[in-house]
């Protein structure tokens, strides 16, 4: 298959690389044909209840952290990375990253709420958001976070009032879209995020930022990608970056003392299947923000690279379908938990590899039972017959739990796996609790069904 093309990542992984899982996501590893998630057995943690499961591996989590923050800290010392929080809200997911120095990017309201709850210190908070509510505008002033980043003149005005009504001083970054050579990114031109460069729109914004009573203007600000897996578009919009601190230079005499990239890197594992990893990427930013000519300090928001390859699924087959052109395997995991966007695939491997000497594999598309033609996952290689009917699935951590549906299956239990010791988040009670909450009536006869044998 050619790396290239961008289906790429949206069909299953082959064979051989599923049989050497380890060497793309080194939590993950077959012994004696079977799936070890760190040192627990797959199989046989799935098969003990025969429930969905989505467990979070703290190590994953840790190393991905690390991994992405020190390859930007190479270039930029004075780096700042804020995990993108609205990608997990899970409690010892967002405390590990306090812990190892994250700050907290925030799109709302609530989650300015949640990373104060979690113990994130007020300037290690930057705000994003579009059409900001007043609430979300008074909690970002008082006290004033780590930053406010603005994409709109009425967002600017409600900052600015709120700080002056506060008698605080509040540090404003304003958003731009630049100008970039491809239009293969996610936010584009006149997108309802970012301000656009073109038509002055940009400096109408900028010029009232540095003269907004009680706010600061000290970041410029650039989210354009999502799961970024070319170097040459990221190449791009980092020019398209520079190239807008420099004419600030020129037209205003202006210096942002910071820059900030925000998230968008691919999931982790699916960038070393390209054969690239996020220093490359580092690489790139360094060498083409040479060109702002002033020293500044970086900032990164990553979401997805850091907790999407550090869950895992863990899923049963409930049905298999042949139709004209394709075989079905159809999973109890899907769009309950998991965004069903077309541009992202949940990779499916089985639980425990068919013995060498007769194995038989084949292509299947895998979704769940949902009435929506959505898919995890299109032309997987799986092994015929019982050993391909209990999966693990890849790429479950990001954006997940945050954007599930609600409605007509069973979500998955959430477990977190730490220090050979696991413990459920959200287990059969708290889902009870849940939708008895929200549909007001009581699902006994659903979550408590009388045990059935599964092979
Ligand atoms: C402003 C901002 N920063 C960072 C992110 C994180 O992006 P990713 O998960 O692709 O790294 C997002 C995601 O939507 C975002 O809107």
């Amino acid at each position: 298959m050619n790396p290239k093309t961008a289906a790429y990542d949206l069909q299953g992984l082959e064979q051989g690389e599923i049989e050497a899982i380890d060497k793309l996501l080194p939590i993950l590893q077959y012994e004696d044909g079977r799936l070890r998630v760190g040192s627990l057995d797959a199989h046989d943690l799935y098969s003990a209840e025969q429930v969905p499961l989505i467990i979070y591996i703290a190590s994953r989590i840790r190393d991905n952290y690390i991994d992405i923050d020190t390859a930007f800290r190479r270039w930029f010392p004075s780096l700042k990375t804020y995990f993108a929080l609205k990608s997990c809200y899970l409690r010892p997911v967002v405390e590990e990253l306090l812990q190892l120095g994250a700050g907290m990017e925030v799109m709302s309201h609530m989650e300015v709420e949640l990373a104060r709850a979690l113990g994130c210190p007020d300037d290690k908070i930057i705000s994003n958001g579009i059409g900001r509510s007043s609430a979300y505008v008074q909690a970002t002033v008082t006290p004033p976070v780590g930053m406010v980043v603005i994409d709109s003149q009425e967002d600017l005005n409600r900052v600015s009032a709120a700080a002056v009504a506060a008698g605080v001083q509040v540090k404003i970054g304003v958003r731009v879209t630049p100008l970039a050579d491809d239009n293969a990114r996610y936010i584009g031109k006149s997108s309802k995020l970012g301000v656009d460069w073109e038509k002055g729109c940009f400096f109408r914004l900028l010029e009232n930022a540095l003269h907004a009573p009680n706010c600061q203007l000290y970041t410029l600000h650039a989210h354009q990608l999502t799961h970024a897996n070319d170097l040459n578009t990221y190449r791009s919009t980092m020019r398209g970056i520079a190239r807008v601190a420099q004419e600030v230079t020129k037209h205003f005499g202006f210096s942002f003392s910071m820059i900030d990239i925000g998230g968008g890197l691919d999931t982790r594992y699916l960038l070393k299947r390209r054969g690239l990893d996020a220093s490359m990427f580092a690489e790139v930013v360094a060498a083409e923000l040479d060109a702002v000519g002033y020293d500044f300090q970086l900032c990164i928001e990553p979401g997805r690279h850091i907790v999407a390859d550090a869950a895992v699924g863990l899923t049963g087959v409930t049905g298999e379908k042949r139709n004209a052109q394709r075989n079905w395997r159809i999973t109890e995991l899907g769009s309950n938990i998991l965004i069903p966007l077309q541009e992202i695939a949940y990779h499916p491997i089985p639980t425990r590899l068919p013995p060498k000497s007769n194995a038989m594999w084949t292509d299947y598309d895998v979704g769940d039972s949902t009435g929506a033609p959505s898919r995890l996952c299109e032309k997987v290689k799986l092994p015929i017959g019982e050993e391909g009917r209990t999966l693990a699935i890849l790429n479950c951590g990001a954006y997940t739990t945050v954007f599930a549906e609600l409605w007509a299956f069973r979500l998955p239990r959430i477990l977190y796996y730490d220090s050979n010791s696991v413990r459920t988040l959200f287990g059969d009670a708290e889902h009870r609790d849940m939708l008895r909450a929200y549909y007001q009536y009581d699902f006994s006869a659903f979550l408590d069904p009388p045990k059935t044998t599964n092979a």
